[in-house]
C-alpha cells in the first residue's frame, strides 16, 4: 500500500490530524491497535479548551459538539470547608472551556471518517517503523499470518504513551523528562445527576476530588488514591463515602449517589519526550507527552500539536515550503512546557503529598490564599485553563 502520510495511532490525536489532511486532498492511512469498540470504551478526557473545539469545527466534526457539549464560563475551587469560583470568562478576558466527553468527540471523528471513506485499519498488531531518516520511509504490521507494508512520505507517531513511535527513535537522539506523582486518580462515570453545574476541584487533607460531568445525567467524580490500590479495593459505597468527607459538607449533601457505570484508576505522571520530530517521523499528543489530569490538558496539548503538523504538512504539499515541519519540534514544544508547567502546579496545589513536611503545606495554603487574594493570580490560572494561544 501507499500513501502521503501515515498516521500510527487511531485516538483523538491521529483522527483529527487524518481528517484535516483529507479535507485538503492529503491522503493518509490511520493504523490502530485496537478495536474501535474499545477506543470508544475508553472514559478520559472531558473538558475541552476552545482552540481544540475550534480544531474540531475545522474539522468538519463540531456540530453535535456544539448541540450538546456545555459552555462552562468557570469552576469552583473547594478548600478550608468552602467554594471558591474562578471566573474562567472574566479573568481570561472573555474565554471558556467546552464539557464534552473525549468519548463522544472519538465517536464524531470515526463517523467523519467513515463519511470520507477514511482509511482507518484496527486490530493491527507488531506496528514497525522502518528507514526514518529516508525520503521513502515505511512501516509494516501484522493482519493475521500476512505482513503489510505502506509506503509514505511521513509516519506520524500519534499512538499515545504505551506506543511503538517514540520507542522507534534512537535512545542517543531522544532525551525523556519524567516524573512520576506517588498517587493515582481513582474515577467513576455514574448515571445521576452532577452535584455542581460547574466543575469542583476540591483540596482536602484526606486527598484531592474533583466533580466533573458530561451530561446533565451523567457525572464523572474522581478522587486522589495511592498507587498501591487498585479498582477492586473500591467498591461503589466507598468510593461515595470517601468523596463526600473531601467536599464541603453544603456540597456533599446535594451528592446524588448510583451504581457506577464505568471505574478506572489513572496514575499521575508528567513526561516530555524531546525533540518531537526523528527523520520524517513527527511525534504528536500523548506519544511525546504526558500531563498529570489535574489541569485538563492532555487532549488540548495534543490539540496544538496537530494544528502545528496540520499547517506544516499542508505547505509542504499545498505550497511547497516546509518552514512549518522544520520549525515543528521547537513550536509544539514551547507550548507543551507550559502545559507541563501548569498542570504540575495544579497538581501540586490541590494533591495531599505523602512525604510532604510541614513547610510544603504552608507554602501549599498559602498559594491557595495568594490565588484567591489577587486578580492576577486568578488571571494567570484562568488564560493557562482556557489554553494559551496556539
Ligand atoms: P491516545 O488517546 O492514547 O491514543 C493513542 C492510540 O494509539 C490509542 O487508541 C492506542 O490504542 C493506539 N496505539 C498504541 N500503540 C499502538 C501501536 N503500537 N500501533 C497502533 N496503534 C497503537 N485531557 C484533557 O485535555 N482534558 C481532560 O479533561 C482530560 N482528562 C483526563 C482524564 C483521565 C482520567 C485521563 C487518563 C486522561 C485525561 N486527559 C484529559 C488526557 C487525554 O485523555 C489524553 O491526552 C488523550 O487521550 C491523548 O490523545 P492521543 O490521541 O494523543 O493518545
Ligand atoms: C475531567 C478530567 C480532568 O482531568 C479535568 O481536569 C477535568 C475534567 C473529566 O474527566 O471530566
Amino acid at each position: 500500500m501507499k500513501t502521503q502520510v501515515c498516521i500510527i495511532g487511531g485516538g483523538p490525536s491521529g483522527l483529527m490530524l487524518s481528517q484535516l489532511l483529507h479535507l485538503k486532498g492529503i491522503d493518509t492511512i490511520v493504523l490502530e491497535r485496537q478495536s474501535r469498540e474499545y477506543v470508544l470504551g475508553r472514559i478520559r478526557a472531558g473538558v475541552l479548551e476552545h482552540g481544540f473545539a475550534e480544531l474540531m469545527r475545522e474539522a468538519q466534526c463540531g456540530e453535535r459538539m456544539d448541540r450538546e457539549g456545555e459552555i462552562h464560563d468557570g469552576f469552583y475551587i473547594a478548600h478550608d470547608g468552602k467554594l471558591d469560583r474562578v471566573d474562567l470568562k472574566k479573568y481570561s478576558g472573555g474565554s471558556s472551556v467546552v464539557v464534552y466527553g473525549q468519548t463522544e468527540l472519538t465517536r464524531d471523528l470515526y463517523e467523519a471518517r467513515d463519511k470520507m471513506d477514511g482509511k482507518v485499519i484496527h486490530n493491527v498488531e507488531d506496528v514497525t517503523l522502518h528507514d526514518l531518516k529516508s525520503d521513502a520511509p515505511w512501516v509494516t504490521y501484522r493482519d493475521g499470518d500476512e505482513i503489510v507494508r505502506i509506503d509514505c512520505d511521513f509516519v506520524i507517531g500519534a499512538d499515545g504513551f504505551h506506543g511503538v513511535s517514540r520507542k522507534s527513535i534512537p535512545k542517543d537522539v531522544l532525551t525523556e523528562h519524567e516524573k512520576v506523582y506517588p498517587f493515582g486518580w481513582l474515577g467513576v462515570l455514574s448515571r445521576t445527576k452532577p452535584v455542581s453545574p460547574e466543575l469542583i476541584y476540591a483540596r482536602n487533607d484526606r486527598g484531592f476530588a474533583l466533580c466533573s460531568l458530561r451530561s446533565q445525567v451523567l457525572s464523572r467524580y474522581y478522587i486522589q488514591v495511592p498507587l498501591t490500590d487498585s479498582v477492586e479495593d473500591w467498591s461503589d459505597e466507598a468510593f461515595w463515602d470517601e468523596l463526600k468527607q473531601r467536599l464541603p459538607d453544603e456540597v456533599s449533601a446535594k451528592l446524588e449517589t448510583g451504581p457506577s457505570i464505568e471505574k478506572s484508576i489513572a496514575p499521575l505522571r508528567s513526561f516530555v519526550a524531546e525533540p518531537m520530530r526523528y527523520g520524517n517521523l513527527f511525534l504528536a499528543g500523548d506519544a511525546a507527552h504526558i500531563v498529570p489530569p489535574t489541569g485538563a490538558r492532555g487532549l488540548n496539548s495534543a490539540a496544538s500539536d496537530i494544528y502545528y503538523l496540520y499547517h506544516g504538512m499542508v505547505d509542504h504539499y499545498l505550497n511547497g515550503d516546509d518552514a512549518g515541519l522544520e520549525g515543528y519540534s521547537a513550536k509544539a514544544l514551547a507550548r507543551v512546557w507550559k502545559a507541563q508547567r501548569f498542570s504540575w502546579w495544579m497538581t501540586t496545589l490541590l494533591h495531599t503529598f505523602p512525604e510532604s513536611i510541614t513547610y510544603d503545606q504552608r507554602l501549599q495554603e498559602t498559594d491557595m490564599e495568594y490565588l484567591f487574594s489577587s486578580e492576577k493570580a486568578l488571571g494567570s490560572l484562568a488564560e493557562n485553563y482556557v489554553g494559551l494561544p496556539f
